[in-house]
């Protein structure tokens, strides 16, 4: 890694954003200049072990050369056609993610909550079209503290008061039963839903991990009524726990799985909506689409995130060092940890109050060189590159362990 060029310090450019960015977030007090596998680099060349991995959106490292490669001759051929005319790219990537998901057709889109809404416009076509639900009637079953991004419909169903509060009107047809709860869902569920949209396991609310049966009591339950299971694997999906989709771990094949952050490889946005054929043909032109969705950059860079998954490969590596992380955190409960949930390299730990907030913790670390985020209240996240190795997972351990020991 060579070293960026200085322009402006850290704390000037974090000065400088302050006056012109909207302050819709809150980060860590780092500017990155540069970054390659796990590591990222600040604009005055301080390195860090990059614990989050962009949400999941950086499973393969920063710049992994198979993509940096894909992106790189695709950039030199054809980069966007808009889905006026036909590309070069997107059949195999359609017919490659399909194949890696099990399902027969898929919708690309760009950004994760664009999957969402898809998601959610394609059940609701569904409802009416084959299930026969009456027009403007069908309903969609959600969970409480789910977190399936941002737009005014997606806020509409959120728990979060911070994500709704002087957002509404909200849209209708939605109802939010707890989660990990198959008596509450049997209870929302009746004629008019056109499915049950869950996060296999849910990221933002702190990597919550539903019992052993739920994810298999949600497939038995919707094949029962009648109704579509929507999985959101925009975070859990990819590799991140172990397997290609976090329902694998239920042997469970959903309706429809939405896809996004990794797909893209940390270089471009790209998700997409996979799905029966039954589900996803409800759709004729003009009814949906993208200027954006399924260009040939993205497709390309899309089809090489497919290659690496293909491998199996990164899964076993998620699996093999999901081990290394929760032996890690298992001898930190009780030394600051009061509890942590983990699967495959994706974990949520939860910091004794006592010792400061996620957010302190998250600014320890990082002064530490280790990034993370916390997510709600004393709960920190590690979702590190499925390419850190376990020496770098252990060092991020035994930093921790100083942090809330406060030996720094
Ligand atoms: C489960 C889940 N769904 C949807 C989204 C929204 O994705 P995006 O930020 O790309 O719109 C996220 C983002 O964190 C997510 O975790």
């Amino acid at each position: 890694m060579t070293s960026a060029p200085r322009t402006r310090s850290s704390a000037e450019l974090i000065a400088a954003e302050e006056p012109v960015l909207a302050h819709n977030y809150h980060p860590l007090p780092v500017v990155v200049a540069r970054a390659e596998g796990a590591w990222v680099e600040d604009v005055e060349g301080r390195k860090y072990l990059d614990m989050l991995a962009g949400y999941s959106a950086l499973n393969f490292g920063h710049r992994h050369p198979a993509l940096i490669e894909a992106a790189h001759r695709q950039l030199d051929r054809l980069t966007l056609t808009s889905r006026a005319f036909h590309n070069d790219r997107l059949a195999e990537f359609a017919e490659r993610l399909a194949a890696l998901t099990g399902l027969d057709m898929v919708l690309p889109m760009n950004t994760g909550a664009e999957a969402v809404e898809s998601g959610i416009k394609v059940a609701r076509k569904w409802a009416y079209d084959v299930k026969g639900v009456p027009a403007d009637r069908a309903t969609i079953v959600v969970a409480a503290d789910n977190f399936h991004g941002r737009t005014t419909t997606i806020v509409s169903f959120s728990t979060d008061d911070t994500a709704r509060a002087g957002f509404g009107p909200f849209t209708p047809g939605f109802r939010v039963v707890p989660y990990n709860d198959l008596a509450a869902l049997e209870e929302a569920v009746d004629e008019t839903t056109a499915a049950v949209l869950i996060e296999p396991i849910q990221g933002e609310a702190g990597v919550v991990i539903p019992d052993d049966g739920y994810l298999a009591g949600v497939r038995e339950l919707t094949r029962r009524a009648g109704c579509l299971f929507v999985a959101d694997e925009i975070q859990s999906g990819l590799g991140r726990t172990g397997r290609t989709l976090a329902v694998e771990h239920e042997s469970v094949v959903p309706d429809v799985v939405l896809l996004g952050k990794a797909l893209g490889g940390g270089i471009v946005p790209v998700s997409a909506v996979a799905a029966r054929r039954e589900v996803l043909q409800v759709l004729h032109p003009g009814e949906h689409g993208s200027t954006f969705g399924g260009n040939p950059l993205a497709a390309a860079v899309g089809t090489a995130v497919v290659e690496l998954l293909e491998t199996g490969e990164f899964q076993r590596r998620a699996a093999e060092l999901g081990v290394v992380l929760r032996e890690g955190l298992e001898a930190l409960v009780g030394k600051g940890v009061t509890g942590f949930r983990s699967r495959g390299l994706w974990a949520g730990v939860d910091v004794d109050p006592a010792l400061g907030t996620g957010r302190e913790v998250s600014e320890r670390l990082m002064r530490e060189g280790i990034l993370v985020k916390d997510t709600h209240g004393s709960t920190v996240r590690l979702a590190p590159p499925l390419t850190v190795t376990a020496d770098e997972l252990r060092e991020a351990l035994r930093t921790l362990e100083k942090v809330l020991s406060r030996q720094v």
